[in-house]
């Protein structure tokens, strides 16, 4: 309409900058200027941070937007992370598509989810989600506390179905305030490793198949790089398991070019997961023994790798994937120990940095753009792994403020 293209700011600002070039006036037409821009700056930082828009007879207006006029920015973006729907609102939304197979960020609240906000909440290492052996619960002192039954062992419940019904009843309570902090994760779980033994994990990555699917979703949702991205068919390939055909179709071939790229890499880090399965009928998460989908159509090639424990070993570590800065030991036991060698590596620290731009900036950030997700990754590591900062960091971006 033309009306308001009459109002556009981009074109009035236009004019007042050829003005102030032209005349002494630019002293006083700066100021309203800069006070604009810094009243702008504070509702888009709050509301990137917060989830909602900021009260117009909110305190924390004036107090962000002279933090802004001062150059403090990072401090603005504290007050904004303060209230409790950074928690209940944002750092659920950058937590909810990595904890299901559809990667949707409007899932019911689950054990996963609570653990990201827990974990944001309390200012831990991140690198814990990926490891720990502890859970968030619902606090039963809360007064808006809605669930049944008022104890941690309705979360602890063998029954993933207690679990389920025990987030779903504390959904949209103020997480913030009253989600609990307990350990162990589960009594029935030894292998214990924050978000990747969660039933929310389990439910979408372990029931069925062959435990490949959890291997290849923790890469993709954790390091943001997928089994395609990572294939490799210049590795050894003595892990490759018996069910995988050396000769798919009658060609060997194949099985060179494309099956053992993934296969390689795949299989070999699979093995964390032997002790894992998940089936709705008996519910069992963990057990003693290797579960039978580890060994299954093992006619199809005897020759190949037989799983007798829950050891791993990384083979992805050369030519693209050197890529991924890995740090440590690439090998291990179990679920915990492989969480701790994904969540150290490089990759780890940049994947949150893209998810955390993703989340605040409401866009995938450009190729242009790797060095900024670079520093984000820098500063992310640097604070000690804390999702809380990472976040603030973002919002600070001048890229995500609109300067
Ligand atoms: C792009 C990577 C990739 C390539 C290439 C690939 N696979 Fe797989 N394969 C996977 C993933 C990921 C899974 C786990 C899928 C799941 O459980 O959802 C899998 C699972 C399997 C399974 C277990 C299926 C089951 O659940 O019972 C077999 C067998 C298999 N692949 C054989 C092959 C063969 C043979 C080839 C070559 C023709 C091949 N794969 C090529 C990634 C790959």
């Amino acid at each position: 309409m033309e009306t308001n293209k009459g109002f556009s700011p981009v074109k009035v600002a236009g004019r007042l900058a050829s003005i102030c070039i032209l005349s002494l006036h630019v002293v006083f037409l700066a100021v309203p200027d800069a006070l604009a821009d810094s009243a702008s700056k504070a509702q888009r930082l709050f509301n990137r941070l917060a989830g909602y828009p900021l009260p117009l007879n909110d305190p924390r207006r004036s107090q962000m937007q002279s933090l802004i006029e001062q150059g403090r920015v990072l401090d603005a973006a504290r007050i904004a992370s303060q209230d409790d729907n950074f928690l209940n609102l944002t750092v659920r939304q950058f937590a909810a598509p990595m904890s299901n197979r559809a990667e949707s960020p409007r899932v019911p609240l689950n054990d996963f989810i609570a653990m990201f906000i827990g974990t944001t909440r309390d200012n831990r290492d991140a690198r814990e989600l990926l490891s720990g052996n502890y859970l968030y619960i619902g606090n039963s002192n809360d007064p808006s506390f809605r669930s049944s039954c008022t104890s941690p062992s309705c979360s602890y419940s063998p029954s993933p179905m207690a679990t389920q019904a025990h987030f779903t009843a504390i959904d949209r309570t103020n997480l913030a305030k009253h989600l609990l902090r307990i350990q162990p994760q589960r009594p029935d779980i030894s292998d214990a490793a924050g978000v990747l033994t969660s039933y929310a994990w389990a439910e979408s990555f372990f029931s069925a198949g062959t435990n490949r699917r959890a291997t290849a979703y923790a890469l993709q949702e954790f390091l943001c790089t997928s089994i395609q991205e990572m294939a490799d068919t210049t590795l050894s390939d003595y892990r490759v398991r018996r069910d995988v055909d050396r000769a798919p179709g009658g060609d060997a071939n194949t099985y060179q070019t494309e099956c053992r790229g993934c296969h390689t890499g795949m299989d070999g880090l699979s093995g964390a997961w032997a002790h894992f399965d998940y089936n709705p009928d008996n519910r069992i998460l963990q057990s003693a023994g290797i579960r039978g989908k580890m060994n299954q159509n093992n006619a199809v090639f005897p020759g190949g790798h037989i799983t007798v424990d829950n050891s791993w070993v990384n083979l992805f570590t050369r030519n693209q994937n050197a890529a991924l800065q890995w740090r440590g030991s690439m090998t291990g036991r179990g679920v915990s120990e492989f969480g701790t060698m994904l969540a150290n590596s490089g990759a780890f620290s940049k994947c949150m940095a893209k998810r955390a731009f993703f989340r605040i900036c409401h866009r995938e950030p450009e190729s242009s753009e790797a060095a900024l997700i670079n520093g984000l990754k820098e500063k992310f590591e640097a604070s000690g792994y804390k999702l809380r900062a990472l976040l603030e960091e973002t919002a600070t971006l001048p890229v995500c403020l609109g300067e």
